[in-house]
């Protein structure tokens, strides 16, 4: 029987086109992630996508191969399977248990403590990779243990850019939305 699996995120990307090789155009809705019975999928409509540094059009960036040998390196088992065909490309994940940060509540200070703790521990791990999307919905938690997901933006940045990162995704955005939104 076919699985109809469920949309979870529709986003959009940028990719450079022919005509204007120096302007990335901008793709709506060309990049999903769907969540199966046994995985989740990335589908990405173009074959041509970058990762790391190169995602929002800027130069660089690393192909879908590079990128997945890259992520294989520093959370091995976490992709399952990939596959590019001329115009698009799925990457298969492997269910990470746990809830995001962004769903856990009350956020009490020592929660996001711990968070950024975990955040500056993974890159000292990493370096000079870093993950790059530190935003509470890229961290499942589960008891004490964290876990990140969506390594898209993985590439080498400077330690400044990292720490910057980082605390801008754990504490002002989280601080932003309480003001915003509560
Ligand atoms: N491997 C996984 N295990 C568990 N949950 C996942 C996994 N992959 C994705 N999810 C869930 O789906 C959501 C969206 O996935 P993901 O962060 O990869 O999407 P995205 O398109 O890169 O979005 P964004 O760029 O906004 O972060 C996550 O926040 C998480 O709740
Ligand atoms: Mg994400």
């Amino acid at each position: 029987m076919i699985e109809y699996p469920e949309l979870v995120k529709s986003k959009y990307i940028y990719v450079y086109n022919k005509i204007n090789p120096k302007k990335p155009i901008r793709i709506n809705h060309g990049r999903k992630i769907y969540r199966y019975k046994t995985h989740y999928r990335k589908t990405i409509d173009h074959q041509d996508y970058k990762f790391g540094k190169g995602m929002y059009g800027k130069e660089g960036g690393m192909s879908v191969d590079e990128h997945v040998s890259m992520v294989n390196k520093f959370f091995p088992g976490y992709i399952l399977d990939y596959k590019v065909y001329s115009n698009s490309i799925w990457i298969d994940y492997k269910i990470i248990k746990g809830v995001p940060a962004s769903e856990v509540f009350p956020k009490t200070p020592e929660f996001i403590k711990k968070v950024y703790r975990f955040c500056i521990d993974h890159y000292k791990k990493t370096a000079p990779y870093a993950h790059g999307d530190w935003i509470l919905e890229n961290i499942m938690v589960n008891g004490d243990d964290f876990k990140l997901i969506d390594w898209d933006h993985l590439d080498i940045y400077s330690e400044q850019e990292v720490f910057q990162r980082i605390y801008n995704d754990v504490f002002i955005e989280n601080m932003k939305k309480r003001i915003i939104y509560k």
